[in-house]
């Protein structure tokens, strides 16, 4: 990690207002070139998470790429019951403030790095979408926003999460295992692809007691 290149990060709940904007995060964290990330379940959400095509490196075999959800899918998420997304943006260093921020500091001009949707029912809380953009990735933002999440989700009565990751995800089970998350179950075949092959979906589960 580059330490120069970290900038403050700030982290607010979004709204409805957001949903282009968390289509737009969503499919830039879920590019091609982060290839077989499968991410937790898009198939709940009335949204579309058809597979592209796309080599797994190293195997030549075609993996899931999680595909984005249009603005009014994530309106519809958004308003599901228990559920909650936050945004996360980062302003260049030196910036106290910029013209059109709002109550709580958060700047127009500041760049969207992150997101994360979850939705707490009781005391099980489920990650439906996570990322960080890849060109802001390995800064310690995707820990600081899963962290927030974690709380807020703690707060709303959730006493575990759960998600589910595609198995040749290698990169987000790296980040989830230092994260305290534990593989609980496995849900065969669970991301289709488009060639035909199919990826198991690991499930994980942190406590939050
Ligand atoms: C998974 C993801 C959110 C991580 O975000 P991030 O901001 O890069 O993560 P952080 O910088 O906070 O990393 C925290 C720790 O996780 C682990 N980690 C993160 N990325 C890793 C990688 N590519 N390889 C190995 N370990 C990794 C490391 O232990 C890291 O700590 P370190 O940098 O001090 O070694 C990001 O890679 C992403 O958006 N991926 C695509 C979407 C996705 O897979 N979402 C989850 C689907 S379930």
């Amino acid at each position: 990690m580059n330490d120069l290149s970290v900038r403050p990060l700030f982290i607010r709940p979004a709204t409805a207002c957001d949903v282009v904007l968390l289509s737009a995060l969503q499919a830039a964290c879920y590019q091609p070139a982060a290839a077989s990330e499968g991410c937790p379940d898009s198939s709940n959400t009335g949204a579309s998470p058809s597979a592209s095509p796309s080599a797994s490196p190293g195997t030549g075999v075609a993996v899931h790429v999680g595909e984005a959800w249009r603005p009014r899918s994530w309106a519809e998420v958004l308003a599901m019951p228990g559920s909650f997304a936050l945004l996360a943006t980062v302003r260049e260093p030196g910036v106290r403030g910029v013209p059109g921020q709002d109550a709580e500091g958060h700047g127009a001009d500041d760049e969207p790095v992150g997101f994360f949707l979850a939705q707490v029912l009781f005391a099980e809380g489920e990650l439906l979408s996570f990322g960080v953009v890849p060109a802001h990735r390995r800064r310690g933002y995707g820990r600081r926003l899963l962290a927030q999440g974690l709380e807020v989700a703690q707060r709303q009565g959730a006493e575990r999460i759960q998600l589910e990751v595609a198995e040749n995800n290698r990169r987000a089970q790296s980040f989830y295992k230092t994260a305290g998350f534990s593989l609980i179950g496995r849900r065969p075949g669970y991301y289709r692809l488009a060639a035909g092959d199919a990826v198991d979906a690991l499930i994980l589960q942190r406590l939050l007691m």
